[in-house]
Order: C-alpha cells, then structure tokens, then sequence
C-alpha cells in the first residue's frame, strides 16, 4: 500500500443516508454457476427500482469485461475478483445505495472478508445463498459450460473441478429448484423490510 495517504471525510453515512433519504446495503448472492444469482438480482434491481429506491447490480460475468477483465479462474485471481468487488459493493452501499452483487464466491474467507469491510464502517451486509444441488445446475447448463468442464475443455470450474464451499450461516438460503425467480426475489425483498432497508 502507497504512503502519505490521508483518509477524506465529507458527509457521514447518517449526514448522507437523511440527505438521500434512503439507507444503503450489500445483498451479496453466492452460488454455482446456473444456480440462479444473476436471474433473481435481476429481478430484485427492478423490484427495487420501481419504488424508486436506488440499486444497483454488479454480475459477475459482466464486471469481468471491465474492471475485472485482467483475472481468471484461479484461486488466486477469484480471491483477488471478490476483493475487488467487496470494495466497490462497500462504496455504492456508503453511498445509500442497494448494491446487488451476483458472484460465484466460492471461497468462505473472501466472504467473510466482504462482511467484515462492510462491518468496519457500519454499513450492512447480507449474505443469501443462492443454492441448487449441482445436478440440477448441470441439468440447466444455459452457457453450455458444465458441459465443457466435463470435457476438460474449461479447467477450474466450479463444483467440477473447483471449489465451492457452501455459506454456514447467510441471512437468507434459497432453493431455486423449489422455488420460482419471483418467490426469491420477493423473499428477499421482504428480508430488507423487516430490517428496515426498505420502508
Ligand atoms: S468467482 O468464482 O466469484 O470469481 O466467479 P464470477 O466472477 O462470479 O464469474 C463466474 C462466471 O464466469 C463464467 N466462468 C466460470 N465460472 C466458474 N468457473 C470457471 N472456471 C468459469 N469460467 C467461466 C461463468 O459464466 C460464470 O457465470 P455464472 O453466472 O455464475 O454462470
């Protein structure tokens, strides 16, 4: 880290939050891939949107065309993708926005590592596990690519031959084999009434 760096206040996050008139928070989705993530925080963004709330969605693929476009699938470069994201979710949350992040994040201490940035500076953050037995995922396969990870023609793939360690204890677990994208989304948004994120 650079030296003779000094931290630059303004509003704090209440100061801003009654300016904004509306709190800010983290809903970081994890899961396998096909499990559903990038689906339900679609869904929820519009949700949200429509009550005129602010929020925004960080996806995975996409942010891997841009801001994460020089990492791949390694464990090293994943640790490094959720650190980045972490702190950009952190920085939209800070600025009484719903930031919505669909990541694989298939590592428990990255995780962890976001909930703790987020704790540092009194911002929320909810964990929800978007979960599917990945037979079902596989079943599903919309990219075609449990297809080529069985095939060894995509090396490091998730629950093929990559990791996934499952959350011990989100705010919120889905099945999205036994419910619909709009039942999850609406459970979420209903978790963000009764914590008074969302009025
Ligand atoms: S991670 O693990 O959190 O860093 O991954 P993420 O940034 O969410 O990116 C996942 C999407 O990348 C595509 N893809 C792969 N996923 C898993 N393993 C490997 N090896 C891989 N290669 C490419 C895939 O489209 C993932 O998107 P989703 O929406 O999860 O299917």
């Amino acid at each position: 880290m650079a030296t003779n760096l000094t931290w630059h206040h303004n509003l704090n996050y209440q100061e801003r939050k009654e300016l904004r008139k509306q709190d800010g928070c983290t809903i970081w989705l994890t899961g396998l891939s096909a499990s559903g993530k990038s689906t339900i925080a679609c869904v929820l963004e519009q949700l949200l949107l429509q009550k005129q709330l602010a929020a925004y969605r960080l996806d995975g693929d996409n942010i891997r065309f841009g801001l994460n476009k020089d990492l791949g699938f390694s464990e090293k470069d994943r640790n490094e993708n959720i650190r980045r994201i972490s702190e950009v979710s952190k920085l939209f949350a800070d600025s009484c926005t719903i930031s919505v992040t669909s990541f694989i994040s298939p590592y428990k201490a990255d995780r962890e590592r976001a909930r703790e940035l987020h704790k540092e500076s009194g911002l929320k953050f909810i964990e929800v596990f978007v979960d599917v037995p990945l037979e079902v995922a596989e079943q599903r396969d919309p990219k075609g690519l449990y297809k080529k990870a069985r095939e060894g023609i995509i090396k490091e793939f998730t629950g093929i031959s990559a990791p996934y360690e499952a959350p011990e204890n989100p705010e919120l677990h889905l099945r999205t084999d036994q419910k619909s994208v709009e039942e999850c989304a609406q459970i979420i948004f209903d978790y963000l009434v009764t914590q008074n994120i969302v009025l």
